[in-house]
């Protein structure tokens, strides 16, 4: 595997977090804590914070994204914002298949294909969540349930439109509870992504390919799991809030 292929991508997932006046703040703190990375970075922000998001961050480095989007373009959706809305604004990145969105809000591996599917339709980038329940993972099935879900989020993507797709392997267990798989287990788990892909798509199209993990990256423990020969950037949740930590991940990742 050559690291050298792809280029690793810190995002930031602000979840349900920043009113646009916080939004403002904390980005003007990013901005200056953030000058000349060496990887993409993106901030995946609240929908009410993409218009100062993307106005405070043109002409930066810092890319913006949404963390979810529906798979029509309009309709009778109450609720819901269509991809085709977010390339409008200037979206460029969307979080797709969280497994927040799958335990709170019922999204499944069908309906995340169906957003990955739209998301690509209408020129966005999705970063596609993927990872397993604790008790998935003690029942061994981890590399089966990933690799099912990794295939049932690219059926129909062509190989032209894998080039602008993301997938984070995210370990439910690690979300928000401080417990970070070890980098040997972010490692595993993101080279049976790689694999799947490959067996998909052909081996170059998954050298290609940027495999984030996320789960609990922090400052601390950024830099060992960034140096996993198949680990190529990270899903930040609560680091993302702090600039001074984000900026130390965003390092960690040259
Ligand atoms: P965390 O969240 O970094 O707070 O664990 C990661 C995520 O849910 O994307």
């Amino acid at each position: 595997m050559n690291k050298n292929l792809r280029t690793p991508c810190i995002a930031g997932n602000w979840k349900m977090n920043k009113t646009p006046a916080e939004a403002a703040v904390l980005v003007d703190e990013l901005k200056a804590a953030i000058t000349a990375p060496e990887c993409n970075v993106v901030i995946c922000v609240p929908f009410t914070d993409l218009p100062v998001a993307l106005e405070k961050c043109a002409g930066t480095p810092i890319k913006v994204g949404a963390q979810n989007c529906h798979f029509e373009t309009s309709g009778a959706f109450t609720g819901e914002i269509s991809p085709v809305m977010l390339k409008e604004m200037g979206v460029e990145y969307v979080v797709l298949g969280h497994s927040e969105r799958r335990t709170y809000f019922g999204e499944t591996d069908v309906t995340v294909n169906k957003r990955t599917l739209a998301a690509l339709k209408a020129g966005l980038k999705p970063i596609v969540c993927v990872g397993e329940y604790l008790e998935q993972r003690e029942q061994g099935i981890t590399a089966e349930l990933v690799a099912m879900q990794t295939k049932i989020a690219l059926q129909g993507v062509t190989e032209q439109d894998l080039k602008n797709v993301i997938i984070a392997y995210e370990p439910v267990w690690a979300i928000g509870t401080g417990k970070t798989a070890t980098a040997e287990q972010a490692n595993e788990v993101c080279a049976v992504i790689r694999a799947t892909v490959a067996q998909l798509y052909g081996k170059a199209a998954a050298d290609g390919m940027t495999i984030q993990y996320g789960g609990s990256m922090n400052a601390k423990n950024a830099a060992e799991l960034l140096a996993q020969p198949d680990v190529d950037g990270g899903l930040i949740g609560g680091a993302s809030l702090k600039a001074a930590d984000f900026s130390v991940i965003v390092d960690a990742a040259k």
